[in-house]
C-alpha cells in the first residue's frame, strides 16, 4: 500500500525505427487498461524521442544508460540532460550487460546515477549476482555490496528505484525460487531503510530476469517486490501489459 508499483520495460537493443513506433503506440494504447500499475518503456537511444512523442500520460519513457558528464567530449556517450530534454523521465544504470560489456564498476554507477539526479531523472540501478555467486551462497552480500557502492546521497530523496537482477535469470527462462526472491528483497530493503531511514521504506524494489505472463502474478505477490524491469517480454505488446495487469 502507498507505493505504485512500476512495471519497467527494457527494450535493450532492439528494434527498427517503424517497431519502436508501433510498440510504444500498443502500449499506450493499452496503458489505461492496467491503472494499478506505473508503466515505463526504455527504447534504445535513437528511438528515445520518437517514443517519447508517442507517450500520454500513463506512459513514462526512459533511458538504457547515460553518461556521469554531464556534457563534453566523450564521442559517442550520451549525457543526462539531453535524455531529459528529448523527454526521458527514468534511466537504467548498472544493468547487468553493461556491468560486463563495459566494465561498469559500481563507482561508475554512482557517478551516473548522481549526473542522472542533477539532469531531473530517476535512476533505476541494478544490481544482482552472477550464478556462481548464487550458488556460493553470496547473494546477498554481493547485492548489498553493489548498492553501498552504486546509490548517491540523494537516491531516496528522488524516488530511486532499485531493480534486482539475478544475472543467471536474464533472458534464460529460469528465476530464483519465490522465497529466494523474497529474501532478496527484504534484504535489499533492509539496506535502503538502514541508508536513508524513512524515505527508504519507500523506494520502489522491482525484479527482473524472464519475467512473463505466466510468473508475473505470483512474482509481483511477493512482500517488497514493488514492479517488474521487462526484457524479451516487454517487446510484445501484449506480453508486457499481461504483466502489468497482473499486479
Ligand atoms: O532489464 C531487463 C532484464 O535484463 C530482464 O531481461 O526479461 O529478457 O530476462 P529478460
Amino acid at each position: 500500500p502507498g507505493v505504485r508499483p512500476l512495471i519497467a520495460g527494457n527494450w535493450k537493443m532492439h528494434g527498427s525505427l517503424a517497431e519502436a513506433a508501433a510498440l510504444a503506440a500498443a502500449v499506450q494504447a493499452g496503458a489505461a487498461g492496467a491503472p494499478a500499475a506505473e508503466l515505463l518503456v526504455c527504447p534504445p537511444f535513437p528511438y528515445l524521442h520518437l517514443v517519447a512523442g508517442k507517450a500520454g500520460p500513463d506512459l513514462a519513457v526512459g533511458a538504457q544508460d547515460c553518461h556521469a558528464a554531464p556534457k563534453g567530449a566523450h564521442t559517442g556517450d550520451v549525457a543526462a540532460p539531453m535524455l531529459k530534454d528529448v523527454g526521458a523521465r527514468y534511466v537504467i544504470l548498472g544493468h547487468s550487460e553493461r556491468r560486463a560489456d563495459h566494465g561498469e564498476s559500481d563507482a561508475m554507477v554512482l557517478a551516473k546515477a548522481e549526473a542522472a539526479l542533477a539532469a531531473g531523472l530517476t535512476p533505476i540501478v541494478c544490481v544482482g549476482e552472477s550464478e556462481a555467486q548464487r550458488l556460493a551462497g553470496e547473494a546477498e552480500t554481493v547485492v548489498t555490496g553493489q548498492l553501498a557502492g552504486s546509490l548517491p546521497e540523494g537516491f531516496a530523496a528522488a524516488g530511486g528505484v532499485v531493480a534486482y537482477e539475478p544475472v543467471w535469470a536474464i533472458g534464460t527462462g529460469r528465476t530464483p525460487t519465490e522465497p529466494d526472491i523474497a529474501a532478496i528483497h527484504a534484504a535489499i530493503r533492509a539496506h535502503l531503510a538502514g541508508r536513508f531511514g524513512k524515505a527508504g521504506e519507500g523506494l520502489r524494489i522491482l525484479y527482473g530476469g524472464s519475467v512473463k505472463p505466466g510468473n508475473a502474478r505470483a512474482i509481483l505477490a511477493l512482500p517488497h517486490v514493488d514492479g517488474a524491469l521487462v526484457g524479451g517480454a516487454s517487446l510484445v505488446a501484449a506480453d508486457f501489459l499481461a504483466i502489468a495487469a497482473a499486479l
